[in-house]
């Protein structure tokens, strides 16, 4: 019996050239295709598989998983990497990693492959995943070694494999996309100096058309989690697809970045994710309102940490089950409602309530209503400013 590969596979030029190439090297080759929610027809990207030579193809809808077990416990940290990227690329890239190892068991292979570059964060990620959840298994990244130098030659050697692909097609971009966003680079995007042109996004619209008018969207958590968009209960994969519409139509969830990768070297990249930067914003807010001055300003502190651990790859690890143990206890008063008006570029948080606030409007108040002891103030400074004076 030949040796048997698990390949990570999207359909695109990259894992089909792949496929014609493990097969040269002894092996055979299974396909492996995660439905994160890119939301494109799989089927040319099975035929082109099958015409590539791969002796089994399988898709597995992982959407579910993803957000419940990779997309919340995010949101639940407001992790943004950098202060700004919402991480969509770097979450899914361990879930690939735990099917590619599922699919390797149940296909008794010997090793796994992906179509990442030497150059980029995601072969770090899946690696790491790889190696921590099953390290017997060999990883082959064929785009790291193989000889082709070029798109050009990717094509003339796909197109002597006889691996249908549509050449004019191509997007001058690459793109990689899930339910909690749209990650674009390469083409002009490469020199910093360029402005992303309009096609370059993917969701979003921009200023070249025309906006609507600003909307409210009512968002309710339950510990942390969002559940229910205007009063309407869905599913978590629905609620983010139907936040990931609406802000779409006001351009919100852009980010246009230099980020520094794992590699050493600073990428531009641009990002979409409507969804994820209006919960983020609905969802501290709410956190904001509900947890204690402690509880909340130790949070923040580990947003950063946490961002950074997603990004490099270190999802399988203690640390992060730690932390995650941490954020959930930290939840459990995080229930309520966030008010968020849509605006053009824009998600502006307009208003929360809660059974758990901890808002004591009898204290914040400057009416007549007002339980505050102001007398005690004066004692408060002078002795937080003791320990500071230097004539004593
Ligand atoms: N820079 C992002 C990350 O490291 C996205 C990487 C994939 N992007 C892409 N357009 N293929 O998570």
């Amino acid at each position: 019996m030949k040796k048997k590969i698990v390949l990570a596979y999207s359909g695109g030029l990259d894992t089909s050239v792949c496929v014609p190439w493990l097969k040269d090297r002894g092996y055979d080759v299974v396909c492996y295709m995660a439905d994160v929610g890119q939301a494109v027809d799989p089927r040319p990207a099975i035929d082109r598989g099958r015409k590539a030579g791969a002796v089994k193809i399988i898709v597995e809808d992982l959407k579910e998983a993803f957000v419940r077990d990779y997309v919340w416990p995010s949101l639940r940290m407001n992790a943004l990497y950098e202060g700004r990227y919402s991480l969509a690329t770097a979450l899914s890239r361990p879930l690939i990693a735990e099917g590619l190892v599922r699919a390797a068991r149940k296909e008794h292979a010997v090793a796994v492959g992906h179509g990442c570059t030497g150059k980029g964060n995601d072969q770090v990620r899946i690696e790491m995943g790889v190696r921590i959840l099953a390290p017997d298994l060999e990883i082959l990244a064929p785009v790291r070694e193989w000889e082709l130098k070029s798109r050009e030659e990717e094509i003339r050697y796909a197109l002597k494999r006889k691996i249908p692909i549509d050449v004019t097609k191509k997007s001058p971009y690459s793109i990689d996309k899930n339910v909690w966003g749209v990650s674009i680079e390469c083409g002009v995007l490469e020199d910093p100096w360029n402005a992303p042109p309009a096609d370059a996004y993917q969701w979003t619209r921009g200023a070249e058309s025309r906006m609507p008018r600003p909307e409210v969207v009512t968002i309710e958590f339950e510990r942390g989690i969002p559940i229910s968009i205007n009063g309407k209960k869905m599913s978590p994969v629905r609620l983010i697809e139907a936040l990931n519409r609406k802000g779409a139509r006001f351009g919100i969830g852009r980010t246009d970045m230099i980020e520094n990768r794992m590699v050493g070297i600073k990428s531009r990249e641009i990002y979409e994710a409507p969804a994820a930067e209006i919960l983020i914003a609905a969802h501290k807010d709410l956190e904001s309102l509900t947890m204690d001055r402690l509880l909340f300003q130790y949070k923040e502190e580990l947003v950063p940490r946490y961002a950074k651990m997603i990004y490099e790859g270190y999802w399988f690890t203690d640390l992060k089950k730690a932390l995650d143990a941490f954020v959930k206890e930290s939840q459990k008063k995080v229930s309520g409602t966030v008010k968020v008006k849509l605006c053009p570029y824009k998600a502006v948080v307009c208003a929360r309530r809660s059974p758990h606030s901890l808002y004591r409007e009898n204290l914040a108040t400057y009416s007549e209503k007002d339980q505050f002891d102001q007398s005690l103030a004066k004692g408060f400074i002078e002795l937080t400013a003791l320990a500071l004076r230097k004539d004593r």
